[in-house]
C-alpha cells in the first residue's frame, strides 16, 4: 500500500474549512456548504476517473445527498466499501468531525488511480449527507439497496475522526457491535503495528454510519480517534497527549476548524487506511 502523504490530505481540508467559510461556517446538511462540499470532492473523483453518482434523500425539510464512487474494474460481486460523513452540525465547520475521514478516504481513493492499483475486488467509496441528523444518509443508502447488490458488499470500512487534537489510536471492535468483522479490525490493527502504534479496541456501537451496514449483516471496521471522551493516564502514557482532557475538545463545537487536527494521528491513520484497502481489495 502506498505511503499517504499526509500534505495532501490536509490540502482537502483547507478546501473544507474554505468551503465552510465561504457558506456561513458550517457544512451541515440542508445548508449550502453541504452541496459545495459534495460538488468539490465529486470534482475530485471525477477528474481521477471514478464513476460518480449522488443520490438525494429527503429529510427534516430538507434535500440531502449521498456521493457515491466507484473505482472502475474490479470483480462487481466482490464489492469493499469505505466510507464516511461529510456533513458537519451547524455548530461549526466539521474539520475533525468529519473532514478528516473525508479527506482521508479521498485522498485514499485519488491514490488508487496515481498508483495504477487494479485489485480483485471492486472498489466503492461513499461520503454519507445527514449523519448528525441520525446516520440518515447512509441508512437511505442501505436501504435504497436490492438485496442482491446488498450481499454483493462483502465489506465496509467507516472513517469518522481520524485527527483528534489529543489523539487516541481506537479501533472498531469486532465483538462490540453488531456484524463486526474481526478479518477487518485484524487488518487495521496490522496497519497499526506497522507503524509502531499501540491501538486500544473501542465499541463504538450504532454511533456512525457503519451502523446503516451492520444492520443489513454488512461485515463492518472502523478507526477513530476519539471525540468528547477523556485520555486516561495510561493512554497518554502510551499515546503522548493530555491526560485528563477530551480527545476532541472542539467535539461539535465552532472551534473544530483546521487548527483542531493532529497531522501525527491524520497521517497514521491515512495510512491505515490505504494498508486496510490494499490488504481487503487486492
Ligand atoms: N458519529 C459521531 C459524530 O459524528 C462521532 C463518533 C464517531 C462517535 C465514531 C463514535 C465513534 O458526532
Ligand atoms: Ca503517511
Ligand atoms: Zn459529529
Ligand atoms: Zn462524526
Ligand atoms: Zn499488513
Amino acid at each position: 500500500a502506498p505511503d499517504i502523504n499526509v500534505a495532501n490530505v490536509q490540502a482537502h481540508l483547507t478546501q473544507f474549512q474554505s468551503i465552510s467559510d465561504a457558506n456561513g461556517g458550517n457544512r451541515a446538511h440542508g445548508r449550502p456548504g453541504y452541496l459545495a462540499s459534495v460538488n468539490w470532492v465529486k470534482s475530485k473523483l471525477d477528474a481521477a476517473g471514478f464513476v460518480t453518482r449522488v443520490q438525494s434523500f429527503s429529510y427534516g425539510g430538507a434535500t440531502g445527498y449521498n456521493l457515491i464512487a466507484d473505482y472502475p474494474g474490479g470483480d462487481e460481486n466482490n464489492v469493499v466499501m469505505l466510507g464516511g460523513h461529510l456533513d458537519s452540525v451547524t455548530a461549526g465547520p466539521g474539520i475533525n468531525d468529519n473532514g478528516t475521514g473525508s479527506a482521508s478516504i479521498l485522498e485514499v481513493a485519488l491514490q488508487m488511480r496515481a498508483t495504477g492499483f487494479a485489485p480483485t475486488k471492486h472498489v466503492r467509496f461513499g461520503w454519507w449527507g445527514a449523519e448528525e441528523r441520525g446516520l440518515i444518509g447512509s441508512t437511505h443508502y442501505v436501504n435504497s439497496l436490492t438485496t442482491t447488490d446488498r450481499s454483493k458488499i462483502k465489506a465496509y470500512l467507516n472513517f469518522d475522526m481520524t485527527g483528534s487534537p489529543n489523539p487516541g489510536y481506537f479501533v472498531y471492535s469486532a465483538s462490540g457491535q453488531p456484524s463486526g468483522s474481526l478479518a477487518l479490525q485484524q487488518r487495521l490493527q496490522a496497519g497499526f503495528t506497522s507503524l509502531n502504534v499501540q491501538t486500544e479496541l473501542t465499541s463504538v456501537g450504532g454511533r456512525s454510519d457503519h451502523a446503516a451496514f451492520a444492520r443489513a449483516a454488512i461485515p463492518v471496521g472502523g478507526t477513530f480517534t476519539g471525540a468528547e471522551g477523556i485520555k486516561t493516564a495510561a493512554q497518554a502514557q502510551k499515546w503522548g497527549g493530555t491526560a485528563g482532557q477530551a480527545y476532541d475538545r472542539c467535539y461539535h463545537r465552532s472551534c473544530d476548524t483546521l487548527s483542531n487536527v493532529s497531522a501525527t494521528a491524520l497521517d497514521r491513520n491515512a495510512d491505515v487506511i490505504a494498508h486496510a484497502l490494499w490488504a481487503t481489495a487486492a
